[in-house]
Parts: structure tokens; sequence; C-alpha cells
């Protein structure tokens, strides 16, 4: 495969982005995140990215005519397959009816509190057929496959007891054998409190039954928690977490979304692979993060959605750092698009394109330990280097702005999995 006479091909960051003990502190100008090239080609084999280089010279080298498949990219732009580090995109039902209610004035916390939100669609999962979800996790993968995602990660959490936790991992096991995108699966029983329950024997079930049963099946890469008030508390979050790393499951959060409780510190401490939303979070908390390698996630478009503000960059900027950008799509956030987050993380946030794209693709595969610089990676994505997977997106454009740039039409043209035309 080749894709020839790209007016630019985005390569991955330009420099140092984990904003680590080791970045110093520089405030990020357009242009110097990215690597960027101009009428550059790829030439893909064996499904991993084989060459780069001036267009001219690989198409002479790799003449268009000999190749099974042949992409022109001319007045286009080539990108990294978009990764999506935060989505609950396994799930049933719509919750239209509570977008109207947040738009009245009812609050996320006051209408999971009535039994509504999470545990609505709890109620919706524990009824339907692990073949229904499976199914319904397929055409939502098929939606994101369109607008460019070649690698997410989907979490559970919609089960609350094992049974259905196993049902849940079990179908998202199922989409990703059936479907080209990658699909990487994060056990999510410290989800929310099921109805009738209490908090701490509940947290004993998820540490003492659904823990050990999704260990057994191997079928969870990560385990997050949604620490947050009248959630689960630090001190649950901790014992969740911890659990789930003595099963070899990598931690991850959900930290500082309503009320900052200590999340961000938590994660530090135990070598989190990502700690999302910080919404409240300080300039402290985010340095913490940054010192003990998690990588940041931010998901512009439950902000959005929430109308509650966006998070300060500031926190990010003066160490050199940029953050993951994940769509977070869920039935409280119908947004599957990682160009439309990538659009409210330029308007909403202050980012510049660059760094919206560096959020969706290298720093998203950081968040789930995909990327080159993580260690034990079971593959890489995010980057277009010789050796990286040939997961690629052509948009509409001639440059990589051009995607945030466009909002409410799909700018995605063509997308390559493993070097394979799986969108055209
Ligand atoms: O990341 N905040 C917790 N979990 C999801 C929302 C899930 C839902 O509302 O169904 C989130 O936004
Ligand atoms: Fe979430």
């Amino acid at each position: 495969t080749i894709v020839y006479d790209a007016a630019e091909l985005v390569v991955g960051p330009a420099n140092d982005v984990s904003g680590g003990v080791d970045a110093v502190s520089v405030t990020i100008e357009e242009g110097s995140v990215l690597d960027t090239r101009s009428d550059a080609a790829v030439v893909i084999e064996d499904g991993e990215v084989a060459e780069i280089g001036a267009s001219d010279e690989l198409v002479r080298q790799y003449p268009i005519e000999n190749a099974a498949t042949a992409v022109d990219a001319a007045e286009r732009c080539v990108l990294p397959g978009f990764v999506d580090a935060h989505t609950h995109a396994l799930f049933v039902g719509d919750r239209s009816d509570e977008f109207e209610a947040k738009l009245r004035g009812q609050t996320y916390q006051e209408i999971l509190a009535e039994g509504g939100g999470i545990l609505r669609t709890v109620r919706n999962v524990r009824d339907a057929s692990e073949e229904k979800l499976r199914n319904r996790l397929l055409d939502h993968l098929d939606v994101m496959l369109a607008h460019g995602t070649t690698t997410v990660e989907v979490k559970s959490g919609y089960g609350l007891n094992t049974e259905t936790e196993l049902k849940m991992l079990s179908a998202i096991a199922g989409g990703d054998d059936g479907h080209p995108v990658d699909v990487v699966p994060t056990f999510m029983g410290a989800h929310a409190i099921p109805e009738g329950a209490d908090a701490d024997d509940y947290v004993d079930a998820v540490v003492d039954d659904q823990l050990p049963a999704v260990a057994d099946q191997g079928i969870a890469q990560f385990c997050d928690v949604f620490c947050e008030e009248d959630v689960f508390t630090l001190e649950q979050s901790r014992r969740v977490l911890e659990a789930g790393a003595e099963h070899g499951l990598t931690p991850k959060i959900h930290a500082d979304e309503f009320e900052r409780l200590g999340g961000t510190r938590l994660a530090a401490e135990l070598g989190a692979a990502s700690a999302d939303h910080l919404l409240q979070s300080t300039d402290w908390d985010v340095r913490a993060l940054l010192e003990a390698g998690v990588t940041p996630v931010l998901l512009p478009g439950t902000a959005f959605g929430l109308g509650e503000g966006y998070p300060d960059l500031e926190p990010y900027r003066k160490r050199g750092a940029v953050p993951a950008v994940a769509t977070d799509f869920n039935p409280n956030c119908h947004a599957p698009s990682p160009g439309f987050a990538a659009t409210l993380a330029c308007v909403g946030m202050g980012m510049t394109p660059g760094e919206a794209i560096l959020g969706i693709t290298e720093r998203g595969a950081a968040a789930i330990d995909r990327n080159r610089a993580s260690d034990g990676a079971a593959g890489t994505a995010g980057t277009l280097t010789v050796g990286a997977p040939g997961d690629l997106v052509v948009i509409d454009g001639p440059s990589h702005r051009h995607l945030p740039y466009n909002f409410g039409v799909n700018v995605v043209e063509t997308v390559l999995k493993s070097g394979e035309p799986v969108v055209s």
C-alpha cells in the first residue's frame, strides 16, 4: 500500500510533549509540537509503516501501478489513525430526555441521585443479551471508524454486578474481534453505586468478586474508578485501584470532574496510565501527574455538554506538556468524533490545532500505554514512523488545521487500518 502526494503528512510529536521531570518550561508555539512533512508519501508493508519520504522518490521506488492499494492524497492531509483513549461506547438505550432535563436546569448529579444517568443505562445493559451488546458496539465502532478512530478504549461499568460486567467485557472482546478498530478493554465496575447498595459493601463486591472474575478471564487491561463526591471516595477509589493492580490491571481514574477529591494525587502515587476529566484540578495536581508520568486526559465534549466550563491549559503549557484529548462517547456525551473533540479543545480550551491533533493521536496512545514510549506496550499507535501500524486517516483538507477548523461535518475521507482501506 502506498499513500502518495500528501500536501501534509503528520508524523507525530516534534519533541517531548509528556511534560515529565526533565521537560523545560516552554510556551508551545503552533508549528513546534507536530513533526509534519510536505509532498510526502507513506509505504505500508505487512500492516506496518515501511517507509516515509518525499512523494516523488517513493513513487519511483514503489510504482503505484504495482501497489495493491494506492491512495492519491493530493491536496490532502494524512494523519495517524485517531486513538480515542476514553469512551463508554458500549451502551444500549438513549438518554435524550436527560439532555433536555439538563437544559432545564437539572444537574448530572441530581439525575444520577434519582436513579437516572448511569443507573438507567445499567438497567438497559443488564436486560440486553451479550449478542445485542456486541451488535450495538459494532454499530458504534462503524461510526467511530468513519470519523477516523482506529484504536479506542472502551470501559465496562454499566453492569455493576459480576455477571453483567463480564457480559460487557466479553461483548467488548467480541467487538474487537469483529471489527477493524482495535478495542482496548477497561474494567470499570466502580462506575456508580448500584441502586439500594451500600457504597462500602459494593466496593467489597468489586474487589472480592468482580475483579478476580475479570482477571481470571484476562479480558481487561485497565481498571478505572469514578472518584467523585457521592460516588466513590478517595479511599474507596484507592481500594479498587490497588486491588486491580494486584490482579495485573493498570490503574486509570476519573478525577476532579465535579469535585476535587484528590484523585490526581492517587493516580500519581499508583502510577496510573491516565487521569481523566480534570475539570477542577489545580496547577499542583497537574504537576503531580506529569512528574509521575501519568497522562492527563481532557474530555472537552463532556465539558461542552455540561456547560460548566473548560480546564485551564496553563498548568500543562508551562511544563511543555500536551494532554490527551478523548471523546468520552457515552449516553451523556453522545459525540463519538475525535475531530469534534479537537474543535472543542481548540475553541473551548484554546489548544492550538497541532496540540489538539497530538491529543487525539500520540497523547491518546500514551493514555492507554500504546505509544512508542510506553514500556511493554502491546503494539503502538498514534504516530506514523517506520514500524508503527499502518493506521492512517486522510482528510479533505490540505493541513491538520482543517480537522478542528471544520465542525458539524466529517472531513475524514479515507481510513487505512494496518494498511488496508476500511473507509474510502
Ligand atoms: O466519563 N463520569 C462518569 N462516567 C462517564 C459518564 C457515563 C454516563 O453518564 O453514562 C463520563 O463522563
Ligand atoms: Fe468516563
